[in-house]
């Protein structure tokens, strides 16, 4: 059966970090300018459903780094745009490619899409899960921290596909993690149902942002409205007023917490301008370590190592 990178929860602990540490022999590699050709003459599509700045250029320049191809394809101008069934570009992707990362709506596409692809296909972010992301914020947690473990980890906002994959990550790797999301945005119930039984009191919701900082050690935040919600902006602002990562939540937090963000980020929405330019924040390691994270994933997945 071919393997693919479609959520978390496909994984174990021992399987996930195996990925980490391969992304920081890979980070090492890079920055020593030691070859590490792994995809070495292998295509990778790159299948763009939604907007991307981040994952667009990680992945390309990632697999450039590997040795191989990246192939940029949007909705917009393939015959997915037009309506052709996903199990159909699958098959075709699958004729000439060695590997498929797609960006897209619902996770149904993405496990359809596999189900129909003789080769390895990653989620480079669904409505309901971000899973490169993670493995890349936990990259980060791990070089500025040392370790996950003893750690208490805060969500303040949107129960979305950040807060869901975060639930995930925290049910397979055991750490605490508490959410805070306004009444009416909590994340998937499915998700917290399966995290929760996965590991009981590891994961707990609130709608009081203080309670879920007090105390933490890494802090995370998103945006307000996720990509394909756009139109709910202004509902979702009302909504998530006292949700914004500011100094004043800040200060209750461990004084050595990190403070982390995918991006892109609104300034003055989810984050204040203090605190994701202040001295607590790592967002730009985050963001270099999906470039990391990203070629362990496809040197693993499509390179066989
Ligand atoms: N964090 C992230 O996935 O960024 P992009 O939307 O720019 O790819
Ligand atoms: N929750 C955001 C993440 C962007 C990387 C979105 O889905 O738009």
């Amino acid at each position: 059966m071919t393997q693919h990178f479609l959520a978390l929860h496909d994984y174990n602990e021992i399987e996930l970090y195996g990925v980490l540490t391969l992304a920081r022999e890979l980070k090492e590699k890079q920055k020593l300018g030691i070859p590490h050709k792994l995809l070495d003459g292998k295509t990778v599509a790159l299948i763009f459903e939604k907007s991307s700045t981040r994952t667009r250029v990680s992945f390309e320049v990632g697999v450039f780094q590997l040795g191989g191809h990246g192939l940029f394809m949007s909705s917009g101008t393939s015959q997915m745009g037009r309506g052709e069934p996903i199990r159909d570009t699958a098959r075709c992707m699958a004729r000439y490619c060695d590997g498929v990362m797609i960006r897209t709506y619902g996770q149904e596409i993405v496990e359809e899409f596999a189900q129909y692809s003789d080769v390895p296909v990653i989620n480079g972010l669904t409505d309901l899960f971000h899973p490169c992301q993670i493995m890349a914020d936990l990259m980060t947690v791990i070089e500025h921290k040392r370790s996950y473990e003893g750690l208490k980890f805060a969500w303040v906002g949107d129960g979305n596909n950040m807060a869901n994959t975060w639930i995930e990550a925290a049910a397979i790797f055991g750490f605490e993690l508490r959410l805070a999301c306004p009444s009416g945005y909590e994340p998937d119930a499915k998700v917290m149902e399966w995290a929760k039984t996965k590991a009981p009191g590891r994961i707990i919701l609130t709608t009081d942002p203080k309670e879920a900082v007090a105390g933490a050690d890494v802090l995370n935040t998103d945006v307000w409205a996720s990509m394909g919600q756009e139109s709910e902006q202004k509902q979702r602002e009302r909504a998530f007023a006292g949700y914004c990562l500011n100094d004043e939540l800040l200060a209750l937090a461990n004084p050595d917490c990190i403070v982390m963000h995918c991006l892109p980020a609104h300034r003055g929405e989810e984050i204040s301008d203090s605190v994701i330019e202040g001295k607590h924040s790592v967002v730009w390691d985050e963001a270099e370590n999906r470039l990391h994270v990203q070629k362990a994933i496809m040197a693993r997945l499509i390179g066989g190592v």
